[in-house]
C-alpha cells in the first residue's frame, strides 16, 4: 500500500519589489487602501523578457528537486497549475519537461486558479498511491503583472495580484499515516464568470474580434472580480473545506499544527483563524509581501514556513484554497 508525501519543497520570486506607493503612482488607490483591505505591503513584479510563468516554475522546481535529493530524471510525471500561462497552447508543463532536460516524462496543465495547487497535489497523490509514479513534480506559477488593467479602472484587481511560482517533488512512501491523508476537490461553476478573464476565448470572444471592435474600454481581456461576492463565499468555503478535511480524518483544529491558506487577502485568513480558534503560530500567512499569486501562493507559503522552520517532521499541516471558478478544496498531511 502505497501513500505519498512532499520530499522536496522550492519557491522562486522576482526580484523586482513594488511597493503600494508604487502602484498609486499608477492608479487612484493609496498603501492605507490597500494594507486596510487586504494586507499587502508589496508584491514582486516580472521584468518583461526576464522571467516567463515558466521559467519561474523551473527556478522553483530545480530548488525542490535539489532538496528532495533526488536526480532530475528521477522525475516520472510533471503537474503544472496556472491561470497565467506562457502560450494559449502548449501549457506550460511540457516547457518545464524541456527546459528542465527531463526525458520524455507525461506533463499534465491543471487550470484551477487559486485552487490549482491544491488540485494538482490530489492528482499527484492519487497517481503515487496506485503506483503508476514514484516522484511527480508539482509546480504552482503565476506571472498576473502582464495582464493587469494598471489604471484606476482596474484597481480593486492589479492592487492584490503578485508573480511567483512554487514547487513540491510528491514522492512514494510505504508509510502508513505518512504524509498526504487526503485532499478534498469542490467547484461550483454557477460562479464562473465573478472572477475570470474571459476574452481570448472561444466561447465568447477572440482576438480577432477585440481587434476588430479596437476599443479603448474594452475590458473583456482584464480580470474582472466581483470582490465582495468572492469575499463572501470564499470565508464559507474555506471553513467548510477545512473542517471537511479534519473530519475525515477524525481530526479536530487543535490537531492542526501549520494552516497555509491560500494568500487570497489577509482579512480572509484571519477570519478563517479566529473561526477555527487557531493561534498565530498555527498559521502562515506571507501575503504582505508577495501579494495574490494565485496558484503559486501556496507552495510559496508552505516552503517560506518550513525554511524558517515552522514545520516539522510529523506537524499536521492542512492547506486550504478557494477562488475562481469556483474551485475550493484542502489537502491534510502528515508532514
Ligand atoms: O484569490 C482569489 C480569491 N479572491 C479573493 O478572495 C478576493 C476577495 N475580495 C476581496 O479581497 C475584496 O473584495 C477586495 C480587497 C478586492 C476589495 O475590498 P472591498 O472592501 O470588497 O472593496 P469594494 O470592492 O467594495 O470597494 C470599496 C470602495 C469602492 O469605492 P466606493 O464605490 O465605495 O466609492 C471602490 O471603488 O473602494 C474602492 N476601491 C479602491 N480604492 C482605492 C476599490 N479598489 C480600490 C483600490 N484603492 N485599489
Amino acid at each position: 500500500m502505497y501513500t505519498s508525501y512532499i520530499k522536496g519543497l522550492g519557491f522562486y520570486v522576482p526580484e523586482n519589489r513594488v511597493t503600494n506607493n508604487d502602484l498609486s503612482e499608477l492608479m487612484e488607490t493609496s498603501d492605507e487602501w490597500i494594507q486596510e483591505r487586504t494586507g499587502i505591503e508589496e508584491r514582486r513584479f516580472a521584468i518583461k523578457g526576464e522571467d516567463t510563468t515558466t521559467s519561474m516554475g523551473v527556478k522553483a522546481a530545480e530548488k525542490a528537486i535539489e532538496r528532495a535529493q533526488i536526480a532530475k530524471d528521477e522525475i516520472d510525471f510533471i503537474i503544472f497549475a496556472t491561470l497565467s500561462p506562457d502560450y494559449y497552447f502548449p501549457g506550460p508543463g511540457v516547457l518545464v519537461q524541456r527546459d528542465l532536460g527531463i526525458g520524455t516524462v507525461g506533463a499534465l496543465d491543471v487550470r484551477n486558479q487559486c485552487s490549482g495547487f491544491v488540485y494538482a497535489l490530489s492528482v499527484a497523490d492519487q497517481f503515487v498511491r496506485t503506483g503508476m509514479y514514484k516522484n511527480i513534480l508539482v509546480i504552482g506559477s503565476e506571472l498576473h503583472s502582464h495582464g493587469l488593467d494598471m489604471t484606476t479602472r482596474g484597481r480593486n484587481v492589479s492592487v492584490i495580484f503578485g508573480d511567483g511560482a512554487g514547487a513540491a517533488v510528491v514522492s512514494r512512501s510505504i508509510q502508513e499515516g505518512r504524509g498526504i491523508l487526503s485532499s478534498h476537490l469542490h467547484s461550483e461553476g454557477q460562479h464562473a464568470e465573478e472572477l475570470s478573464l474571459i476574452a481570448p476565448g472561444m466561447g465568447k470572444r477572440w482576438v480577432s474580434d477585440i481587434l476588430a471592435d479596437n476599443d479603448p474600454d474594452d475590458v473583456s481581456y482584464m480580470p474582472y472580480m466581483n470582490g465582495q461576492f468572492v469575499f463572501k463565499n470564499a470565508v464559507v468555503r474555506f471553513a467548510e473545506v477545512i473542517h471537511e478535511g479534519l473530519a475525515h480524518n477524525g481530526l479536530t483544529s487543535e490537531d492542526i499544527d501549520m494552516l497555509i491558506p491560500h494568500q487570497a487577502n489577509l482579512r480572509i485568513a484571519q477570519f478563517i483563524q479566529n473561526k477555527f480558534k487557531l493561534s498565530d503560530d498555527q498559521v502562515y500567512n506571507n501575503i504582505m509581501q508577495y501579494g495574490n499569486t494565485t496558484a503559486a501562493s501556496i507552495p510559496i507559503a508552505l516552503t517560506e514556513a518550513w525554511e524558517k522552520g515552522k514545520i516539522k517532521e510529523g506537524d499536521l499541516v492542512v492547506l486550504a484554497a478557494f477562488g475562481s471558478g469556483f474551485t475550493w478544496g484542502s489537502v491534510v498531511m502528515r508532514f
